[in-house]
């Protein structure tokens, strides 16, 4: 008898948030009007527009509803991960987000997230043709575990990548390390999405053994440390 455990595995949530037609119509028509009047930022994007990372705090209604459906990714990837151990609070919650338009021959260079503990986007709009090319838009994860492309082993998943097909609607949470680009847009369709990042910042988290003692009252000696053969 065999016991094999597949280990290491790294969690990407694809939610697709029914009833969402008009709240994108609205979202698109804010952020190609804020595009009109603010300077592209720039990060990883290639051609493209991203707005600052201040989006969740833009004066609209809508932004609220899509702090709600940030809050609700991430509890539902956090308790997944912790398996069910740590349900956060919104209140546990810290997050920015910045909008992006991508136009024909804009992408998004290799990168991951700053410092923090789960990324994502969330699709406004996203009508690729895909004549040109399959992978056209299309947002690619790559295995973490770097040292796998050093394997000879066809048909393995050892260093493959993961393909996420944007599409209005859709958010996508993964972990901010994950190394990830966005293939460039081959045909004229317009593309707008918001990426976000959040950290979980809590007291309620108990990250260390019953066992351990803070060492914040010990006094410490000035003696400088001196090499011994
Ligand atoms: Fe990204």
């Amino acid at each position: 008898m065999y016991k094999i455990k597949s280990a290491f595995g790294t969690p990407i949530l694809v939610k697709d948030w029914p009833d969402s037609k008009e709240f994108n119509a609205r979202l698109t028509e804010i952020i190609l009007e804020k595009e009109t009047s603010t300077p592209a930022a720039k990060r990883s994007n290639i051609g493209s527009w991203d707005s600052q990372k201040d989006f969740l705090e833009w004066p609209h209604k809508e932004i609220a509803t899509l702090k709600q459906r940030i809050v609700a990714v991430t509890r539902e990837m956090t308790m997944k991960v912790t398996r069910g151990k740590y349900s956060p609070a919104s209140q546990d919650m810290f997050a920015h987000a910045w909008a992006n338009v991508s136009r024909a021959d804009s992408y998004r260079k290799i990168h991951n997230h700053e410092s923090c503990t789960w990324s994502g986007v969330y699709y406004v709009r996203s009508r690729l043709s895909q004549e040109k090319s399959k992978s056209s838009g299309i947002i690619e994860f790559l295995d973490p575990r770097m040292l796998c492309i050093t394997t000879e082993l066809p048909n393995s998943n050892f260093g493959g990548r993961v393909r996420v097909m944007p599409r209005g609607g859709r958010m996508v949470l993964f972990p901010n390390w994950l190394l990830h680009y966005v293939n460039p847009v081959e045909d004229n369709s317009l593309r707008i999405c918001v990426a976000f990042n959040v950290k979980l910042e809590t007291n309620t988290v108990k990250r260390r053994s019953d066992s351990m003692l803070s060492l914040g009252d010990v006094k410490f000696s000035e003696d400088r440390v001196v090499d011994s053969d």
